[in-house]
């Protein structure tokens, strides 16, 4: 039996539910090398501001014993650059296209939708609403729900193509950003984007990265984040993309027994260039193994007896 591995977030079909995450995967292209881009359900990205960004200064990278902390600074090519280099090459493969929205006010976001919107090949726009915005006093759109309803609201109007609002973890209320996401049009919630960290040279005392705190993510967050997906795919209408420290089948399952429709994987590119298809691989495993026909039949099945959670 070939199991049917296909996914639907009902504005978009995935072949599977495998998605490389954005940041980590470069803008596709990169992957070439080492993996067929046509195996994979989707691809988000990096991050997108409307010019292009240098980011921040070096070090921006920290390993720690099971993640990584990034200060990248959402360093990116811009969407003119995209639009005429990147993106004719990439819409060439047979997979979906997220792209991933920065910005540093509500009208930069919308300027890059509308930009992006009539450009062949794009499938959906995945709204990075979890990095700093300078308008709101450099406090992320995610962590108010007020900031988050303003912002997608905007993006929704000017945008001809489906929204994904892309959630911060840093919050006490995951659940309350997602029904603001919703309520404000959004056509689907991903998450976890990364927690705010930090790690410290003993011998020099300063910090190492360059910009003092960055975000950890990798298998150090996934207990967190696939707690994340649970409540907000318990709590939304709208489809949930999970992700958080993906490294294996086993953990992107997890993902999808909790609710998600789809995974991302992010940090596990960056070990191992051949994670997602690797995983494709072991889910098709999974469900010959365990006669599962349709992966669509794992998502959300997960056994609760007590209701109180
Ligand atoms: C080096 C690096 C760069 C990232 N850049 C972006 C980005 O541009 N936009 C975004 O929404 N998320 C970005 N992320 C967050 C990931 O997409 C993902 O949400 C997070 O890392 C959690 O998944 P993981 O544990 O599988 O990596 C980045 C993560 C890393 C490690």
């Amino acid at each position: 039996m070939i199991p049917d591995l296909s996914a639907d977030l009902g504005f978009l079909k995935l072949k599977n539910p495998i998605i490389a995450a954005s940041g980590t995967f470069g803008y596709g292209l990169e992957f070439t090398p080492f993996i067929d881009l046509n195996l994979l359900g989707g691809i988000a990205i990096k991050g997108l501001h409307f010019s292009p960004k240098e980011g921040n200064p070096p070090p921006r990278l920290v390993e720690t014993p099971a993640g990584l902390i990034n200060a990248i600074g959402l360093q990116g090519i811009g969407v003119e650059e995209f639009a005429i280099k990147v993106l004719p090459e990439l819409r060439k493969y047979n997979t979906a296209i997220l792209v991933n929205v920065c910005g540093t006010s509500d009208e930069e976001y919308a300027a890059v939708v509308e930009y992006l919107s009539p450009k062949k090949g794009i499938s959906a726009f995945e709204l990075n609403i979890s990095c700093p915005n300078v308008k709101k006093n450099g406090l992320c759109p995610a962590l108010s729900p007020e900031a988050t309803y303003t912002l997608i609201k905007l993006a929704k109007k000017n945008s001809g193509l489906p929204i994904i609002a892309k959630l911060s973890p840093n919050v006490t209320d995951i659940v309350e950003i997602a029904r603001s996401a919703q309520e404000a049009g959004a056509d689907g919630i991903s998450l976890v984007n990364t927690f705010l960290a930090m790690a410290v040279d003993i011998q020099t005392r300063k910090p190492k990265l360059a910009n003092v705190l960055g975000g950890l993510s990798g298998p150090a967050i996934k207990p967190i984040a696939l707690r994340m997906v649970y409540q907000v795919a318990s709590q939304v209408k709208i489809p949930v993309i999970g992700m958080g420290g993906i490294m294996s089948a086993q953990d992107a399952l997890e993902f999808l027994i909790v609710g998600a429709r789809a995974v991302q994987v992010g940090t596990a590119n960056l070990v191992d260039p051949d994670a997602t298809v690797r995983i494709i691989r072991e889910l098709e495993e999974y469900c010959q193994k365990n006669g599962i026909e349709k992966i669509e039949k794992v998502i959300g099945s997960i056994k609760i007896e007590r209701t109180d959670r």
